[in-house]
C-alpha cells in the first residue's frame, strides 16, 4: 500500500499536518459559524474537509459533502444535492421519496458505479427551484446537528439563473441551525462571490485561506510515515522533493507517491532523478502547448516567471530588460492574463509563480531568447 494518497481521504494516518486549519474548522462548526475555504488550485481544500468531517462525532452530527463541479444551475445544484442525500440515508426514505415523487425526479442507478441518480424534470424548472428549501426544511428537523459542506462552491458564479447566489444565501439566514462551508478556487471565489459589495455573500461567512504546509513540519511528517513503513530514505532527497514542488501539496504528493511506488530499495537520488524526469516528461507537450494557445507577450512573461521561480515586480526594469519584455502598461496585462488563465498564481509576499510546478521546470529548460 502506498502511504501517500492522490485522490482520495484514506483516514488521519495518511493525512499530513493541517492541524490549526482543522481546529480552525472545528472551531466553526462548533460554533454554528459559516466558512469559506479558499486556496489556489490542489493546495488540500476536499481533503481537509473530508479529514475534519472524519473527525466530527457521528453521534452528535450528520456531514453531508456536496461536490457542485460541472453543475451549471440550480437544478444541477438541487440534483446532487438530492443523490449525496439519497445515498446518506439521512432522511426518512418515505418522506424524501415523496418529495422527490412530487417533483417528478426519478431515481436511477449508474450501471458501472451503482450510485444513485436522481433525474429531474427540467420543465419543472420552477418547482424543482422550490424544493431546495423544502429539502433544507427537512434536514433542519434532524436531531443530529447538520453540517453541509459544498466544494467548488465557484461553480455557482456561472450559473445559468442570475439568482442563483441569492437564493442559496437566503438559505444559509433561513436556517441558521445548519452549518455551511463554502470552499472553491482563490481567484473565483474571492473576486466574484465574497469579496465584491454588490454580491449576495458578501462578508457572510468567516475567511480561510489554506496555504502551503510548511516545510519542516511537511518534511517531519513525511520522515515519520517512511519510518512506520520501514522505508529507507535519504533526507536530503525529500528536502529536494519539497523544494522542487514548493510544498505545494498536490504536486508534492504526487512525486512523494510515484517514489514511494517505483523504490524497490532505498528512496535516494538516483531514483528520485528517474522518477522526476519521467513527470517532466510527462508534462513536456502541456509546456510546449502553451507557446501555441497564448499570444507572444504572455508566453515570453510565463516562460520568464518560470526561469526566476519567484517574480516580485514583473514590470520592473530589472525582470522586463533581462527578459527583452514590454512596458509596465503591456506587463500588467500580460500578467493579469496568466493569473485569469490560472497558469501563474499570486504567492503574496514570495511574488508570483508558475502554478504546475511540472509545467514550470518543463519551461525553464526551454532556450530563451
Ligand atoms: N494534508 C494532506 N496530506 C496528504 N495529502 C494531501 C493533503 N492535502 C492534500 N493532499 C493531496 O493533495 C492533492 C490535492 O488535494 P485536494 O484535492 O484536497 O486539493 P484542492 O485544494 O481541493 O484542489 P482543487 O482546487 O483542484 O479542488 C490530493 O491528491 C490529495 O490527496
Ligand atoms: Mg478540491
Amino acid at each position: 500500500m502506498n502511504p501517500f494518497v492522490t485522490n482520495t481521504y484514506r483516514g488521519p494516518a495518511y493525512f499530513i499536518d493541517r492541524k490549526s486549519e482543522t481546529e480552525i474548522l472545528i472551531d466553526a462548526v462548533k460554533n454554528d459559524r459559516n466558512l469559506t475555504l479558499f486556496s489556489h488550485r490542489r493546495l488540500g481544500k476536499t481533503m481537509l474537509l473530508h479529514h475534519t468531517f472524519s473527525l466530527l462525532d457521528q453521534n452528535r452530527y450528520t456531514t453531508l459533502f456536496i461536490d457542485l463541479f460541472a453543475t451549471r444551475n440550480l437544478v444541477h445544484f438541487a440534483q446532487k444535492m438530492s443523490e449525496v442525500l439519497f445515498e446518506s440515508k439521512i432522511l426518512h426514505q418515505s418522506k424524501f421519496s415523496k418529495i422527490l415523487g412530487s417533483l417528478g425526479a426519478s431515481v436511477s442507478f449508474d450501471p458501472i458505479t451503482g450510485n444513485p441518480q436522481i433525474n429531474f424534470n427540467i420543465t419543472e424548472r420552477s418547482s424543482v427551484l422550490k424544493s431546495i428549501p423544502q429539502i433544507f426544511k427537512l434536514l433542519s428537523e434532524s436531531k443530529k446537528k447538520l453540517i453541509v459542506a459544498f466544494d467548488e462552491f465557484q461553480e455557482v458564479s456561472h450559473y445559468e439563473e442570475d439568482f442563483a447566489e441569492a437564493s442559496i444565501r437566503t438559505i444559509m439566514q433561513e436556517f441558521p441551525e445548519i452549518v455551511f462551508l463554502f470552499s472553491g478556487s482563490k481567484k473565483s471565489m474571492m473576486r466574484e462571490i465574497f469579496t465584491d459589495a454588490n454580491r449576495p455573500f458578501f462578508q457572510s461567512t468567516q475567511m480561510m485561506e489554506l496555504h502551503e504546509i510548511e516545510q519542516d513540519i511537511y518534511e517531519n511528517e513525511i520522515f515519520l510515515i517512511l519510518a512506520r513503513f520501514q522505508k529507507k530514505y535519504d533526507p536530503l532527497v525529500i528536502r529536494q522533493i519539497l523544494n522542487d514542488t514548493y510544498c505545494h501539496t498536490g504536486f508534492t504528493q504526487m512525486v512523494l507517491s510515484r517514489m514511494f511506488s517505483e523504490s524497490e530499495g532505498e528512496i535516494d537520488f538516483p531514483l528520485y532523478e528517474q522518477v522526476w524526469y519521467d513527470i517532466l516528461a510527462n508534462h513536456k507537450s502541456m509546456a510546449r502547448e502553451q507557446e501555441f494557445l497564448l499570444p507572444g507577450l504572455q508566453w515570453k512573461t510565463l516562460t520568464a516567471i518560470a526561469r526566476e521561480g519567484y517574480v516580485r515586480a514583473p514590470q520592473s526594469r530589472a525582470f522586463t530588460e533581462k527578459y527583452h519584455l514590454s512596458a509596465p502598461s503591456s506587463m500588467s496585462r500580460a500578467v493579469k492574463a496568466l493569473l485569469d488563465k490560472g497558469l501563474i498564481i499570486d504567492c503574496g509576499e514570495k511574488g508570483l509563480r508558475v502554478y504546475n510546478v511540472f509545467i514550470e521546470k518543463n519551461l525553464k529548460s526551454f532556450p530563451y531568447d
